[in-house]
């Protein structure tokens, strides 16, 4: 078999611009070279796009912005890959590397789609529907998914806000943007005038706020892989130092890790799996996905949060682990993803 030509894409205008590098690493270190020519294209933090082909230490030390040559995907079908400076160069599949804004919510996906360009993970609609949370939420309440209450406001606080959160909930409560990513602009709110001051800050990240009752609970995370035929990976529960999974708790070493498998009841596993399946199937997910649930501490109950398209791939990232611990390797579950990208 003559070996396929992988782009990898990375960095990108979002605020996960530095993650997206680490993952780029990873990700290019471990392609099996023997089934892959690789091509690293990086797209800097105001969006040129730039080859580079030295070391893939010079990644995340930021050397490719120097050494990188300018390289576009095209968007005509008949290129199929990538414009550079010394002409055209064939691409099979793009690896998304990359990760939030532009990365992660439909519009990459979208230009791919034009260019006739297979690419790793799901696609322009599930993409862009899992982006925004409360989309999602909405969309899966159809299906009778499990999740916290909500109250959703959009463009500004309405007059009676105050009113319709205390109608609904009693406090604490849950403040976040529709929009966020890495827990930017959320709070947990324990009175009405951190409510008006937390709703009105959400505002400062998106024009939709969604205030949620709060869940006292375990965060237990479902790697799914697949297109159609779907299967889980081990389960991962986050074990934290701090009260909530905040900004800090997550990008300090050491607050916070991933117990892999998660030491939940056998039944519990097998609900939050089953779940995971059915919302990924539900929201149109393919490729590879996680699904990040509640436990509520009291009674055991799982409630969905969120699906992450393109989740967390560094080599310690929990989704990888997921699988080292079934036994898939980093660079078997590479071969995997870039697999179900083919078959699509
Ligand atoms: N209703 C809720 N009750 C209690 N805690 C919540 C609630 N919603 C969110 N949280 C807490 O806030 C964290 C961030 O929320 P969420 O996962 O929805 O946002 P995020 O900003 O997209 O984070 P990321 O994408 O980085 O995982 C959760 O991991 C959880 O700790
Ligand atoms: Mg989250």
């Amino acid at each position: 078999m003559s070996k396929l030509n992988v782009c990898v894409l990375f960095g990108g205008v979002s605020s996960e611009h530095d993650v997206s590098l680490i993952t780029a690493k990873g990700i290019i270190d471990n392609l099996d070279r023997e089934k892959y020519n690789v091509y690293p294209v990086g797209i800097t933090k105001d969006g040129r796009w730039l080859m580079y082909s030295g070391d893939s230490e010079g990644i995340p030390s930021n050397s490719w912005l120097k050494e990188g040559r300018k390289a576009i995907i095209s968007p005509d079908r008949i290129d199929g890959g990538l414009i550079t400076d010394d002409g055209l160069i064939k691409i099979d599949v793009v690896y998304l590397a990359l990760h939030g804004k532009n990365g992660e919510d439909g519009t990459i996906q979208g230009l791919l789609e034009i260019a006739g360009i297979k690419y790793t993970g799901a696609g322009v609609l599930s993409s862009a529907l899992c982006m925004d949370k409360a989309m999602t939420k909405v969309f899966l309440g159809g299906f009778g998914i499990p999740q916290a209450e909500m109250l959703l406001f959009i463009n500004k606080a309405p007059d009676d806000m105050v009113e319709q959160v205390e109608g609904k909930f009693t406090y604490p409560v849950f403040v976040k943007p529709s929009n966020g990513g890495s827990s930017c602009g959320a709070y947990k709110v324990r009175s009405r005038e951190q409510l008006i001051s937390s709703v009105n800050s959400a505002f400062e990240y998106d024009t939709k706020v969604m205030v949620e009752e709060y869940i006292n609970a375990y965060e237990v995370e479902c790697g799914i892989l697949g297109n159609e035929e779907t299967n889980a990976g081990s389960l991962s529960k986050i074990v934290i130092e701090s009260e909530t999974y905040d900004y800090e708790t997550k990008y300090t070493p050491g607050m916070a890790f991933n117990e892999i498998p998660a030491k939940i009841p056998q039944d519990k596993t097998q609900e939050v799996v089953a779940l995971a399946k059915k919302i990924y199937t539900c929201l149109d997910a393919s490729g590879y996905g996680r699904v990040d649930f509640f436990m509520e501490k009291a009674t055991g109950k799982i409630l969905f949060n969120e699906l992450n398209s393109l989740p967390g791939f560094t080599p310690f990232s929990a989704y990888p682990g997921m699988w080292e611990d079934k036994g898939v390797s980093f660079s078997q579950l590479l071969d995997k993803i870039i697999t179900l990208a083919l078959d699509k």
